[in-house]
């Protein structure tokens, strides 16, 4: 059966405007912190898609982009965020001004991974920019330099965010209600 759509939600936490209005802002911190040079955007499959693709529209400097997949699984009730990658980048990042472009970051472990992995292959510089921080969920520290939305402790839809792989594809960002959560 199909999911519902409109979909269930709570209430809408930024409105299409509201969202483009700061992606416009953010991007333009990324500009200025890299004039003069190119910059490198990694997607991490499949949730910035979207906000990437937003955020690149309003970089003014030469950009490119390139997307990796991670998995993460739970080995034991101990060990919560094993993670590793599914998918690799097409190109190598040695010498290159790269930012990590995610959807949100909650625990951080994932970003921890990839940073890890990412910094021995030799960027120039190495950098995260993501749409929504969840800080509440932080479990390992990760220096996340640009966010557009700090949010509560919400299940939040929208703009690349899923449920069961539905509703990444809302132009705003929504919390869903919590008996469609399943
Ligand atoms: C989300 C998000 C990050 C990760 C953050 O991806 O895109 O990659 O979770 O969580 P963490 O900080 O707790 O590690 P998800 O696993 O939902 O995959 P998706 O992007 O394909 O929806």
């Amino acid at each position: 059966m199909n999911p519902p759509y409109p979909p269930p939600i709570d209430r809408v936490l930024y409105t299409e405007e509201q969202i483009e209005q700061r992606i416009r802002e953010v991007a333009a911190e990324i500009t200025a912190r890299y004039r003069d040079r190119s910059l490198k955007l990694i997607g991490v499959l499949k949730g910035s898609v979207f906000f990437l693709t937003a955020l690149a529209r309003h970089l003014e400097i030469p950009v490119r982009v390139d997307y990796l997949a991670i998995s993460s699984f739970s080995a034991s009730k101990s060990s919560p965020g094993v993670v590793r990658i599914a998918k690799d980048l097409d190109e190598p990042i040695e010498g290159d001004d790269v930012l990590v472009v995610e959807d949100i970051v909650d625990t951080g472990l994932t970003l921890r991974y990839l940073l890890q992995t990412l910094a021995g292959r030799g960027p120039n510089s190495l950098g995260i920019c993501t749409l929504l921080d969840r800080t509440s969920r932080r479990l390992v520290q990760v220096p996340v330099e640009f966010r557009c939305f700090e949010i509560g402790d919400h299940f939040v839809v929208g703009c690349g965010l899923d449920h069961k792989q539905y509703y990444r594809n809302l132009r705003y960002l929504a919390v869903l209600k919590p008996e469609a959560k399943g």
